[in-house]
Parts: C-alpha cells; sequence; structure tokens
C-alpha cells in the first residue's frame, strides 16, 4: 500500500515538473501563457506538498528549487573550454562601411551574409548543459576564466534547470544576463525605501546581483537572460548563427528578440537604422548592434586577433539626449560629507520618462564645462536612470547665467570644507552635519546592513531632527517614549520599530562592520573581513600590514580602516554598540584551541555537516577558512563530488586531506 502510494506521488511529481517547465518556458522564454497565474501556482504548489512529503522526491532541477540556498564563502574559477572574448566597437556608419569592406576584401567576395542582433547591455555569460541538466554558469572574468555563478543563475526562470526531452541535450552557449527596464526601476525604489544606495543603471544592478555570494538575494532580483551565442555544440550540425537561432529554439531558451539578415552594405545600414527605432519598445537596455558573418566557415576564414574576432563588430548608438534649462544646483550632503552637485532642470521628456534632475558629478566637472545657472544644456541617458549634463550650449547664453561656485561651507551645518588630495570631492568636515548624520544612521539601518525594518529615510530623518539619534549607537538608547515624538507613527509601528532594533543585536558582526559605514568597506569586504579577523576587536586593534593580510583588502582599504578604528569619535560609538549588546565576535568561534594557527583551509564538496558548521570548527581551533585555493592554501578540505577546487589544490601541490584527517589532527 505504502509503496502504491509512494509510486503514485513520484508519478505525479514528474508530471507536475513536466508541466511546469513547459508552461515556464511559455511564460518566461516565449511570452505567451496557456494557463493562468493560479493554476501555475496551484501545480507549483501542490508539488511542493509532494515533495515536502516525501524529501527523497525531491530533485536539484525541481521547478520548486529557484528560491536561492544558503551563501557561499566565494566563487569558484572556472577555465572556459573557448575563450569568452570581447568585440571591437564602431561608433559611426562610415566604420560599419569600413569593416563590411574588410569582410568583403577577406573572404574575397561581394556578397557575405551578416546577421544584426541587438547588444543587450548587461553582463556576458556562458551557460553549459549536460544530459539536459543544467551543469555550470560562469561571467567572462579575464576571458580564460571566470567565475562559477551557477547558484545564482538557477534562480533566474528563464534558465532552464532541465531542457525538453525533443531538443539537444549537451552543449554551451553565451549570453547576456540582464535586468529588464521594468525590473530595474522597481528595484530602485524598494532600495530608496530601505535607505540603500540606488543602482546607476540596469548593467550596475545586474554586475552587483551576479556576484552576490547569497543566491536567496540573487532570487529575489529581477534577473533575466538572452542567448545569442553557441560555444560547443557537442558534435551537433550547427554551422550557421542562424542555426544557431534555431538551437536555441529547439532547447527552449530566450533568443534576442528581433534580428536581421543582411549580406550587402546598404541592407546593413537598414537593419541598424530599424533596430535603433525598435530597440526602445525591447524589455532590456540596448546599447548598439552586433554585426555578425552568418556562416561558421567564413568567421573560420577570418580569425580573430588576440582580443576580438574579425568576423564580428558591434556598432554602438548614440545616447539618447535631450535639450533643457539648467534652473538651479543643489547641492547634496553624503554619508562620508561628500558634496555632491545636482542638477535641477526644466522637465523634459527623455527615453521614456520625464526627466527633472541631473547629476553633475562634482564641481571640477561644472568648471571644466563651464556650466552656469541659466544655461541651456544637452543633457543625455546613457543606461543610467538619472541622466548627465554632457554639453552647454553657450551659444545660446544672453548674460543672465550665473556661475556655480564651489562651496566653502557646508550648505546645511555651514562648517568648513576640505578638498580630498587624491579624489576630487569637495566634504563637509563637521562629523555632527545633521545631513551626514542622516546618510550614515540610513546606511546602518538598511537591509544590506544591520536590516532594521521600519527605519526609513522619513524615520531617521526625523529622529535627526528632533535631536533623538546623532549615531548609530543612540538608536539603541530610544524607548517608546522618545518614539512617541515622531510624527504619523501608531504605538504598533513604533513596537515594531523597538523589536527590530532589539533584534538587530544578534545580527552577524560582519553587517555591523559594514553598516559603520567605514569609507571603502562594502559588505564584500566586511564579510571577508570577518572571516579573517573573527571579531570587530580584532580588526580593530589590526595594522595596516595585518589588514593587508586579508585576502581581499587592499592598500586604500587598509588605510580607511586603521584610520577609522583610530579616531576617538568612533572608539566611542563602538563601546555603546558593544555595551548595548551587539554582537563583535562571529558566533561559535570562540576559541577552542590553537592547534590550527597559522593554517589556512578551503572546504570543498559534499561533508558530514554543513560548511559553515565545518568552517566555525576550524576557526574555533586557530584556523583560517578561505573561499579560494591559492598558494597561501595549508589545505584543501575535500569531501564527495569535490570540483574544481580539489582539480586546483592538485596542480597547485597544496595538500588535500578528508574530515577524518581533521579530526587527527584535532585530536578528536
Ligand atoms: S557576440 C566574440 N552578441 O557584448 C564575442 N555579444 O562587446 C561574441 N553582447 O561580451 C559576443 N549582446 O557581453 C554578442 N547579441 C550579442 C550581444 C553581445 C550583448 C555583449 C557580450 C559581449 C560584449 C562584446
Amino acid at each position: 500500500m505504502r509503496a502504491m502510494e509512494f509510486a503514485a506521488a513520484a508519478e505525479r511529481a514528474n508530471e507536475l515538473r513536466r508541466e511546469l517547465n513547459y508552461h515556464n518556458r511559455l511564460y518566461y522564454v516565449e511570452a505567451r501563457s496557456e494557463i493562468s497565474d493560479q493554476e501555475f501556482d496551484a501545480k507549483l504548489r501542490e508539488l511542493q506538498a509532494i515533495e515536502a512529503e516525501h524529501p527523497s522526491l525531491l530533485t536539484a532541477d525541481s521547478p520548486t528549487q529557484r528560491v536561492g540556498g544558503a551563501p557561499i564563502e566565494g566563487f569558484t574559477q572556472i577555465r572556459h573550454a573557448v575563450p569568452m572574448m570581447s568585440l571591437d566597437n564602431t561608433y559611426s556608419e562610415q566604420e560599419l562601411v569600413a569593416f563590411f569592406a574588410r569582410l568583403q576584401k577577406g573572404l574575397g567576395r561581394e556578397k557575405v551574409r551578416c546577421v544584426v542582433e541587438p547588444k543587450v547591455d548587461g553582463v556576458a555569460i556562458t551557460v553549459r548543459y549536460e544530459n539536459g541538466a543544467l551543469k555550470h554558469g560562469a561571467t567572462r572574468g579575464d576571458g580564460q576564466m571566470g567565475d562559477d555563478v551557477t547558484v545564482n543563475l538557477r534562480t533566474i526562470k528563464s534558465v532552464p534547470l532541465r531542457l525538453p526531452t525533443e531538443g539537444p541535450q549537451t552543449f554551451e552557449v553565451r549570453g547576456e544576463v540582464f535586468m529588464p527596464k521594468a525590473g530595474f526601476a522597481k528595484l530602485n525604489e524598494e532600495r530608496d525605501e530601505a535607505g540603500e544606495a540606488r543602482f546607476a543603471n540596469p548593467r550596475n544592478a545586474t554586475a552587483g546581483t551576479l556576484k552576490q555570494l547569497d543566491s536567496r538575494i540573487v532570487a529575489k532580483r529581477p534577473l533575466d537572460i538572452v542567448f545569442y551565442g553557441l560555444a560547443d555544440a557537442a558534435g551537433a550540425d550547427v554551422p550557421t548563427q542562424s542555426a544557431v537561432y534555431e538551437l536555441l529554439a529547439r532547447a527552449g531558451l530566450r533568443k534576442a528578440d528581433i534580428v536581421w539578415h543582411a549580406d550587402s552594405v546598404e541592407d546593413l545600414l537598414k537593419a541598424i537604422r530599424e533596430l535603433d527605432e525598435r530597440r526602445k519598445t525591447l524589455p532590456y537596455e540596448t546599447d548598439g548592434a552586433v554585426i555578425k558573418v552568418d556562416s561558421f566557415a567564413d568567421q573560420r576564414d577570418l580569425g580573430a586577433t588576440s582580443k576580438s574576432p574579425r568576423w564580428a563588430i558591434a556598432y554602438k548608438y548614440q545616447p539618447e539626449q535631450a535639450e533643457t534649462k539648467l534652473l538651479a544646483v543643489d547641492i547634496q550632503v553624503g554619508r562620508t560629507g561628500a558634496l555632491t552637485p545636482v542638477a535641477r532642470l526644466t522637465p523634459v521628456f527623455l527615453s521614456g520618462s520625464t526627466v527633472s534632475n541631473a547629476t553633475l558629478h562634482n564641481f571640477e566637472e561644472i568648471e571644466r564645462k563651464d556650466i552656469r545657472v541659466g544655461d541651456t544644456v544637452v543633457i543625455e541617458k546613457a543606461g543610467e536612470i538619472i541622466p548627465a549634463v554632457v554639453v552647454v550650449k553657450k551659444e545660446l547664453r544672453n548674460g543672465s547665467e550665473t556661475t556655480i561656485v564651489r562651496p566653502t561651507c557646508c550648505p546645511v551645518c555651514g562648517s568648513g570644507v576640505r578638498q580630498d588630495e587624491e579624489q576630487v570631492a569637495i566634504r563637509c568636515t563637521n562629523f555632527e552635519c545633521p545631513e551626514q548624520v542622516k546618510r550614515r544612521i540610513e546606511h546602518f539601518v538598511a537591509r544590506g546592513a544591520m536590516d532594521i525594518r521600519g527605519l526609513g529615510e522619513q524615520v531617521v530623518g526625523q529622529l535627526v531632527d528632533l535631536k533623538l539619534i546623532k549615531d548609530p549607537a543612540d538608536l539603541y538608547d530610544l524607548n517608546e517614549l522618545l518614539l512617541a515624538r515622531l510624527e504619523r507613527q501608531g504605538t504598533k509601528s513604533i513596537d515594531n520599530m523597538l523589536k527590530a532594533i532589539a533584534e538587530s543585536k544578534s545580527q552577524a558582526p560582519w553587517r555591523l562592520v559594514f553598516g559603520l559605514g567605514i569609507l571603502h568597506v562594502g559588505a564584500f569586504s566586511a564579510r571577508s573581513l570577518m572571516d579573517h579577523f573573527g571579531s570587530i576587536d580584532a580588526l580593530a586593534a589590526a595594522s595596516v600590514e595585518d589588514l593587508l593580510r586579508c585576502e581581499d583588502i587592499g592598500g586604500i582599504v587598509a588605510t580607511s580602516i586603521h584610520d577609522w578604528f583610530r579616531d576617538e569619535r568612533n572608539v566611542l560609538i563602538l563601546d555603546r554598540l558593544r555595551t548595548a549588546g551587539l554582537s563583535f565576535a562571529q558566533a561559535g568561534v570562540e576559541a577552542a584551541s590553537d592547534k590550527l594557527a597559522g593554517t589556512t583551509w578551503v572546504i570543498t564538496g559534499t561533508l558530514s555537516m554543513p560548511r559553515e558548521e565545518i568552517a566555525d570548527l576550524i576557526r574555533s581551533h586557530g584556523g583560517k577558512v578561505s573561499g579560494s585555493v591559492s598558494g597561501k592554501t595549508s589545505y584543501v578540505l575535500a569531501g564527495t563530488d569535490a570540483g574544481s577546487k580539489l582539480d586546483k589544490a592538485t596542480k597547485l601541490g597544496v595538500k588535500v586531506v578528508d574530515e577524518a584527517t581533521l579530526a587527527e589532527l584535532l585530536g578528536e
């Protein structure tokens, strides 16, 4: 009876997976659907229920497995079987004519069949399928080796975890991961609310997301992919780029929405002009057209330089521009006191939205371009959401324009300013400047840092203005009575705020290190620092030389960290944070012994305990744990199915041990 029940469940799970994969593909690759969202969700829930009841039926490629997994320590490197090259750029039709002439000359004939595709503005990726299953995916890296970002790619719905059985099963394809325009805009809105820094453009957002070590965060970001090339057809007969499109279609992989064929220079020019019109309607940013010779035989004949193929070229479009009037220049004060000029403009429509602000970057740029209030300016959006002022129309001046002077004091607090030596920024020198304080606290509570929910820009602004807080440590002295002075906040939300503040005390210390806002220390460095030093006290005591021993830390960052911990004001804040009960030491790393002191470990493969637990065990005995194998690695602890890290260890002659050996070393 039980066996029959199980068999029925297994069969139903398979059927649901097939259906869900099919509908997923229709929806995400072909942009159509045969069932409603509710029907889809019902099937997904049914499958989840079966998998929950019979965990042995859960497969890694199940459509339920797109939520991301536990954070990883770092990316391993994958060597590309076929190097990932880049393309030469052209910026004028004239250069394109010259490119086509080179093709004709190289191939010795008049007609050369080419394809023209949109150049998607994202991050290049290579994806390998073997026997119908997603094997791995990697970034370009240096062209020879890239980061293995498979865990992150798995969260992208248009990357099939399993291919339809009718099509090809083993091959490697190249494509571009991107963030759709709409998803990007929404993400930035959310980041605004969370007090997090906006992404400058969809490409940066994509690159930043792919680099995430926590795939659960990636799963929440709206990444998507289009495929445009083939690196390895594994013996299948694919003689042209056009045939690549067919292969992609049969494999259920998303390809460029529009392509042109051209075999003369006239057709080529016609295609790129048409694409320039059409690309505005595409759901992703494009910055050009890619022109490729269609026949692979022709491609081989034409060959490549060390950097790029001779059979393809990128034609870059001029970014969209508009003319408008500069009404005023406001100065924003950042977390580190940097004064950033922002142009206020007569609203004008540009690349799909109305623009009334533009960045001016810094005062040096204003002077270099001689930008004046009242000027007619040309603004440009090159993938960026906030456009930039590119040119001033000096010939349209009437004499009423006023020059913009460098601030000699902070526009908010009136304190003196200082010009950075190595950087162009002008900074407010007042540590207690209310704007700086607001930005610092916004950063501290942000989702990527201490993640204190309910404390958005509005609330932080009020708290600072009411002089209830002036640094992050003050947050932990807040109480109901004090918070009752906030406008428009009921007891419920005040309770929630206090709860969120209290809960943040047990956040991992790297979040605190990041939240402190030390110049040049991002979330990634903060994690590396805590992995290396184990506690904030050890970090605070570190010399610049000690800091440089941490793998991901360079000279400028090391100095910045060192200086930060030697500033008395920071020391005071830290002391108060400690007294408030925030965790300063990596969990589970209370010293057990120093048996592993001076050794660096890399953990790989499947082991008897979760990797993080083993890492903590090693740390508790004085060892260090690193994400990648290098000459500095003392031991690689390898479990079953250890992959490229094991290969690298063997290559570098690093000692490889198993769990039993580790236990022996620990005398257990
Ligand atoms: S083909 C040998 N096709 O542009 C290089 N690239 O500047 C083959 N890109 O690295 C690249 N859309 O990241 C190709 N339709 C397209 C593309 C495309 C975007 C990116 C890709 C590439 C870069 C080259």
